[in-house]
């Protein structure tokens, strides 16, 4: 017998039997070396994001990152962490035009180990959500300002402030639900609409940019490290400055989100302004 330890992976039960005791910390992860790095520091999630085509490949949206590269960085994440749920991004134009299209490329990203795939969109994503959900692939939605969407968007703007796109949005957030989403990442939304959503979705609410009442939190690691020379969006903490080291700076973040302490008011959007 070998005298390995082994960690079992978090499952979604696992998850959502620490979301009744404390809150869930989540980053973005892209190589092995950090995803060892944000395990040993107690990070429950590791979401390879799209937000690699700016961070990692240096463009100015995550609109060129193509399936392959998602695949290729889950795998590297998936070998160098033991605990944590792998949630893998997909991206723009793998995903949008069928269910059947996005159920064949979620099990390209399946395959390169996540455990979960996170799709961008409102309640037109639903159906997609139903179909892969029951064909064994669970999925996060990701509302409010979806970066996919910057085109239609205008820019990276804070969503859901007229009193009919918060409706919308709460709509969208039901929709998904009710399709047999997981996990909602919330997205650059006023404060109170995030609580709103929060407290009135059962499924796992993972806030960026949106409330402290979500179930958990996520940032970009290159962001929270302060990696990087452009503009940081309000809802960046850098917790790399006073902590030491890498670990500490990670282990501040999940201390921080666990507690509930962040995002706190400095991090979040009011309803106007
Ligand atoms: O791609 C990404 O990193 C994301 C997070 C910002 C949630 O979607």
């Amino acid at each position: 017998m070998s005298s390995h330890s082994f960690t079992p992976r978090l499952t979604l039960a696992d998850l959502r039997k620490l979301a009744a005791t404390r809150k869930l910390a989540m980053l973005t992860c892209y190589d092995a070396a950090f995803a060892a790095t944000l395990d040993a520091a107690g990070v429950d999630i590791l979401l390879i994001g799209d937000s690699l085509g700016m961070v990692v490949q240096g463009h100015d949206s995550t609109l060129p990152v193509k399936l392959e590269h998602v695949a290729y960085h889950t795998a590297a994440v998936t070998r160098g962490s033991a605990r944590p749920w792998i949630v893998a991004d997909m991206p723009f134009g793998s995903f949008q035009a069928s269910p059947e299209q996005a159920y064949a490329n979620a099990v390209t990203l399946m395959q390169a180990g996540s455990q979960m795939v996170k799709i961008e969109g409102g309640e037109e994503m639903a159906p997609t959500v139903e179909f892969m959900v029951r064909r064994g692939i669970p999925v996060c939605a990701h509302v409010g300002l979806t970066p996919q969407h910057v085109n239609v968007f205008g820019g990276y703007k804070v969503q859901g402030r007229e009193a009919a796109a918060a409706e919308r949005l709460l709509a969208s957030a039901r929709a998904l639900q009710d399709a047999g989403a997981a996990m909602m990442v919330i997205e650059a939304t006023p404060e109170p609409l995030a609580r709103q959503l929060a407290e009135a979705l059962q499924l796992i609410t993972i806030g960026i940019g949106a409330s402290v009442a979500c179930t958990g939190q996520v940032l970009v690691l290159h962001d929270m490290l302060g990696a990087g020379t452009g503009r940081r969006p309000r809802f960046v903490r850098n917790f790399l400055q006073g902590a030491g080291s890498l670990e500490a700076a990670v282990r501040a973040y999940v201390d921080e989100v666990q507690a509930g302490r962040f995002p706190g008011p400095d991090h979040v959007y009011a309803a106007s302004g």
